[in-house]
């Protein structure tokens, strides 16, 4: 089977690459594809974001594509930063201006109402307008400063559940083996798996 990932992220496409290895899979990219057109993601939840970006993709390329969308949930703020994670403190902000604002935003919520989750779901669309989804979870709570310099986003904030290091204090593997899109991936494994066997 060829599949096109519906990205140019090469830390996706590495870690996507790493979990086909073994199967009859081509991976191709949107780098295989330059004129494929942008995605806009205005969805409401992870899951429409990561089906409207499998599915324009595998109807302009006419192959099956793989999407993603991820992001932090925060129980005590309704869900925010939710879809807006790569955006909270506006357009253009970097990782240390988002998780700042959420720091600042969270300032005068108790340890006991601190909770969060990472959520990811994978999106796979084959061009006959199938699709299926496989989302992961990382539950866990939000510190009340940053701390680890690993990982990327809202990490240096984040311990996972029954750990007292956050996800930006832990190595590759460690944080692979309870996060949101490593769980979302060994769905996604499963199932290739089962139509490759
Ligand atoms: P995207 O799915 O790559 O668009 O990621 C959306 C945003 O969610 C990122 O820019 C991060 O702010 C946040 N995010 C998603 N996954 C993680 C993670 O594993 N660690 C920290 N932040 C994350």
């Amino acid at each position: 089977m060829n599949i096109v990932l519906a990205t140019r992220n090469k830390k996706k496409i590495e870690e996507i690459k790493r979990i086909v290895k073994d199967m009859p899979i081509t991976i191709y990219t949107l780098n295989d594809f330059p004129d494929c057109p942008d995605v806009k993601e205005d969805g409401n939840t992870f899951e429409e974001n990561a089906v409207k970006k499998a599915m324009a993709v595998s109807k302009y390329t006419k192959m099956p594509a793989l999407a993603d969308d991820s992001g932090l949930e925060v129980y005590a703020l309704g869900g925010a930063p939710g879809v807006l994670s790569a955006r909270y403190a506006g357009e253009g902000a970097d990782d240390r201006r988002n998780f700042e604002k959420l720091l600042s935003e969270m300032k005068l919520i108790s340890d006991e109402k601190r909770g969060a989750r990472f959520a990811c779901c994978i999106a796979l669309s084959f061009p006959d307008g199938k699709v299926e989804t496989f989302m992961g979870y990382a539950e866990g709570r939000i510190g009340r400063e940053p701390r680890g310099s690993k990982g990327f986003g809202y990490d240096p904030v984040f311990y996972p559940i029954g750990h007292n290091k956050t996800f930006a204090e832990m190595t590759d593997e460690e944080k692979d083996a309870l996060s949101h899109r490593g769980t979302a991936l060994k769905k996604l494994y499963e199932y290739l798996k089962g139509r490759s066997s």
